[in-house]
């Protein structure tokens, strides 16, 4: 390809699938600004501006909190979906998993079905209109705060897994609670035939990985960058055919990457993923929460190309999403027969 922003435009234009996007993680500053303003919440540029450009994992969790404090009705979560729609539109992005912090609604003691009537009709109505991409969701519980409202999020996600929803997640502090705790979460979620992810390996170490798969079945696992320490956990990875679901910047920004390499003045090109992709474990590319961490899925695949990958390697990888995503197959036959006519000229 002739030059960066040939690579980039090919790139745009790809039809993609973006697996690990929290949307809450999508709400901008200008959109926060906003709704500051709604709510009668007066803040300065410098303190919006200030929370937005932190590094390391707790400076990110104490963002994503007080961001998500400005979404207070479901209103205000049909704006944050309508912005991110026509973001993942502007990528390529024909088919994303949303993952949706209910553990936070919970906590704000919100009304879930509300919230997610809102998101859902807003992407609905997108898709119906051929103005965004087919959208899964994802329901999420947070490590932190424990296994009860993870059940009662297991079963919110049971009551709407006719409206889309596919997979029950945990994200969060790693380093919190052990797995352990979540079983029966995860028992009951794969008898409500639910998907089952988990954060694991992200800023622990690879037996959260392990205990994300013996201890809770999961079917994916989010980052799991820390397998890159254990070669015999990448070697079962490989064999058992596990994706990780990989977000580069975000390992940098939250300094997941630091931790799994031991280092302190890392930067992208340092990012295991050529690694673990050449050692045959299935991984797919994703932002993570592209607004607090200033980036998009277009740049993801750009910066993976910088790590060392090949063109045709980007393509395996997007193709590669789509079989790992939560699609029935016949859909998943109809985007994956998108792509044959996308090859770099
Ligand atoms: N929730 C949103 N983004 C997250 C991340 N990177 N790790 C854990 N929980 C999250
Ligand atoms: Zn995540």
């Amino acid at each position: 390809m002739a030059s960066d922003s040939d690579l980039k435009s090919f790139l745009r234009k790809l039809p993609k699938a973006e697996l690990h996007l929290h949307l809450e993680g999508a709400l901008c500053s200008h959109r926060v600004a906003e709704l500051a303003k709604k709510y009668g919440v007066e803040l300065a540029h410098a303190e919006i501006h200030q929370r937005y450009n932190t590094r390391g994992f707790a400076q990110f969790l104490e963002l994503y909190k007080w961001a998500t404090s400005f979404l207070r009705e479901p209103d205000d979560y049909a704006h944050l979906a309508e912005d991110t729609c026509s973001n993942l539109r502007e990528q390529g992005v024909v088919y994303a998993e949303i993952t949706l912090s209910i553990g936070v609604m919970l906590l704000r003691k919100q009304d879930v079905r509300a919230n997610f009537r809102a998101i859902h009709d807003v992407f609905e109505e997108k898709f119906r209109a051929a103005q965004g991409p087919r959208i899964q969701f994802v329901f999420d519980a947070i490590r932190q705060f424990g296994q009860a409202p993870a059940k009662e999020i297991v079963e919110l996600a049971a009551e709407h897994r006719t409206s889309g929803v596919v997979a029950f997640g945990l994200g969060g502090d790693e380093l919190s609670l052990p797995l352990a705790d979540f079983q029966p979460a995860y028992e009951r979620a794969a008898s409500a035939g639910l998907h089952l992810l988990v954060h694991a390996g992200e800023t622990g170490g690879p037996d959260q990985i392990r205990d994300a798969i013996d201890l809770l079945g999961a079917e994916r696992i989010g980052h799991g960058i820390a397998a890159i320490r254990d070669p015999t956990l990448m070697t079962r990875l490989s064999q058992r055919k596990t994706p990780l679901e990989i977000c580069p910047t975000s390992n940098l920004r939250t300094n997941a990457l630091n931790i799994q390499l031991n280092a302190t003045d890392v930067s992208l090109i340092d990012h295991p993923l050529p690694k673990l992709f050449r050692a045959g474990i299935p991984i797919s590319l994703s932002t993570d929460d592209p607004a607090m961490f200033h980036t998009n899925l277009v740049d993801e695949y750009f910066h993976a190309h910088q790590m060392g990958l090949s063109l045709d390697e980007l393509l395996q990888i997007n193709r590669a999403a789509f079989e790992q995503s939560f699609l029935s197959p016949e859909q998943r036959a109809i985007l994956l027969a998108q792509l044959k006519n996308y090859r770099p000229s």
